[in-house]
């Protein structure tokens, strides 16, 4: 239980589900830090369910001066930045995704900022505080490699995340930062309540768990253990790639 002991970490949605598990899973490793998100409420309760050793900093990815006081204030606090996970993301609220018929230019553009270009600048505007040898951790998805209907933008989004971890990784070589991310299949969260109508959550939710090998939805506590294991100095020969926690979902074909 001391993976992370005395590491600080900055989790962007860290108030909400696979945000909230890998701090959770970071705080029981001995982590300290900062979690981020716009809702200050549920960023409060996150706070106390993580015993105060995490800060809650109020803000938006997709808003330069946002990210910059998230992390000016993380260094302020803590003195420094050992892990920052990349994980803000995912719907864009009162913006609905679709087939390349119903999408507009706007939403379009909305998906991109919140889903490849907040990853993008929230990496940039870390790196003046995060110490050399820090692990990156970017939250991709398994959409990257298996479109799903109404989904290519934000397939598109993360598979050019992917891409960003090698990319990036090659930048801050000098620095010896890694940058990998961690690709999430069917993981359930509260995202499933903001998309799907309550009366067809479950029935929403069990068209993945039959695509799923393992037979269950993941929950954030999957992605935690693995974040955990990205951040440690368990990786460190890690550089530059993608870990899929999906339950098969990707690679295996049940040929039902
Ligand atoms: N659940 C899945 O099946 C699944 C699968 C693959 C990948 N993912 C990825 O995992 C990540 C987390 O998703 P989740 O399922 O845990 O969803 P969630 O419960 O809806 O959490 C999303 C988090 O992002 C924050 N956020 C959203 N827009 C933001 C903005 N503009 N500025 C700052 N924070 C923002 C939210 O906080 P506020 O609302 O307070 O801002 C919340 O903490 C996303 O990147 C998503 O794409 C999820």
């Amino acid at each position: 239980m001391s993976k992370l002991i005395n590491k600080v970490a900055v989790i962007t949605g860290g108030n909400s589900g696979i945000g909230f598990g890998i701090a959770e899973a970071f705080k029981n490793e001995g982590a300290v830090g900062t979690i981020t998100g716009r809702n200050e409420a549920t960023l409060n309760a996150s706070i106390e369910a993580l015993d105060n050793r995490f800060i809650g900093i109020k803000g938006d990815v997709t808003n330069m001066a946002d990210l910059e006081q998230v992390f000016k204030k993380t260094n302020d606090k803590f003195g420094k930045i050992d892990a920052l996970v990349v994980n803000a993301g995912g719907i864009v609220d009162g913006v609905p995704m679709g087939a390349i018929s119903e999408v507009t230019e706007e939403s379009y553009d909305r998906y991109m900022e919140l889903n490849l270009k907040s990853a993008y600048f929230t990496v940039q505007k870390a790196l003046p505080y995060l110490r050399d040898g820090a692990s990156i951790i970017l939250i991709g998805s398994s959409a990257a490699h298996r479109a799903a209907p109404g989904m290519a933008i934000y397939s598109a989004a993360k598979a050019a995340v992917i891409s960003l971890a090698k990319g990036l990784s090659l930048d801050l070589l000098p620095r010896k930062i890694r940058v990998n991310t961690l690709s999430p299949g069917s993981i359930d969260t509260p995202v499933f309540g903001k998309i799907v109508p309550q009366e067809q959550l479950d029935a929403v939710k069990q068209v993945w768990i039959d695509i799923t090998p393992v037979g269950r939805q993941g929950i954030p506590a999957d992605i935690g253990k693995a974040a955990v294991f990205l951040a440690s100095d368990d990786s460190t020969f890690i550089v530059g790639t993608e870990i899929l926690s999906d339950g098969g979902m990707t690679n295996i074909s049940l040929m039902k």
